[in-house]
């Protein structure tokens, strides 16, 4: 796997070439989820020239920006039916996606930290986090596959984490979030394997954001840690970069927010 030369910008945007994002004179995107990256992203995504509609997925889709390009639509990750709904209805409103970008994940929830030890492992939020962090992304590609094979360049990202790499993991803990992550990086591989023969323009992708200020982060950011700490806009702009520079071929490949490969 070789890396992508992806250069973020200081101005808070990606540096798309003048032909367009993905070199597309105009192109739709879903965006699912509305946490601190997701937002980030989709604000990116609307000064890029060429974008046609942007729909968000979120299960609070009240609290989105406000743009004639953007719609939001309901989308609970453990509700399959939310997602097939949401799906039908934006086939009634486009042809076709071009970037569909998942960044929906859960490391924490009320009353339950990560895991630092196997006594910790509680069977219902190990169930809870493979529902979000691996569950979605496939029934989320089955909804919308239809949307995104078409003959124009297409990508699907989606946000992975470096902590759900089998062979980077030499520190342990965090059982359910490593083991969901390092799920749903083989239910992407498994996908794009598939998608090279039925969606041949897709680039399908997992992207590790970088340690992201963000509600998910924000308990296991020390002090000393802070320095090394992207924003929103900081990881956005670059994975963004990183979508840019993909072409159709390049896919079933795990990438950083620089760009460069993350073993699997
Ligand atoms: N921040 C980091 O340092 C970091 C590092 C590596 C990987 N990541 C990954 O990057 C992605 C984005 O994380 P973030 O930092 O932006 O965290 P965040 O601000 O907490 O965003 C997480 C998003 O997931 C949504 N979500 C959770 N459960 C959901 C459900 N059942 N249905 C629909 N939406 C649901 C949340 O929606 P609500 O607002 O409705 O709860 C929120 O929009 C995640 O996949 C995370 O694992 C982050």
């Amino acid at each position: 796997m070789t890396e992508i030369t992806a250069q973020a910008t200081e101005s808070g945007a990606a540096s798309s070439e003048s032909a367009g994002f993905l070199h597309l004179p105009e192109f739709n995107v879903v965006v699912a989820g509305n946490g601190a990256i997701g937002s980030a992203i989709l604000a990116q995504l609307l000064h890029q020239p060429g974008l046609g509609r942007a729909f968000l997925l979120a299960r609070r889709p009240e609290t989105v920006l406000e743009d004639s390009r953007v719609t939001p639509v309901y989308v609970d990750a453990r509700e399959p039916a939310s997602i097939t709904n949401a799906a039908e209805s934006i086939g009634q409103q486009v042809g076709r996606i071009h970037l569909l970008i998942n960044t929906i994940g859960m490391l924490h929830s009320e009353g339950h930290s990560p895991e630092k030890r196997l006594r910790d492992i509680d069977p219902e939020q190990l169930q809870r986090s493979f529902a979000i962090n691996a569950t979605f992304l496939p029934l989320l590609c089955q909804a919308f596959g239809s949307l995104m094979r078409h003959q124009q360049p297409a990508v699907l990202a989606s946000l992975s984490a470096r902590v759900g790499s089998i062979e980077d993991n030499g520190l342990g803990g965090w059982y359910s979030y490593r083991a969901a992550k390092a799920a749903q990086n083989m239910l992407l591989r498994t996908l794009s394997c598939e998608w090279k023969i039925s969606h041949r323009n897709v680039s399908v992708v997992a992207l590790h954001p970088g340690t992201v200020e963000s509600r998910l982060s924000a308990p296991f950011i020390g002090k000393n840690y802070r320095k090394r700490v992207l924003t929103p806009e900081q990881s956005a702009t670059a994975l963004l970069e990183v979508i840019a520079q993909l072409r159709p071929g390049r896919t079933g490949e795990f990438y950083d927010w620089q760009g460069k490969p993350v073993p699997w």
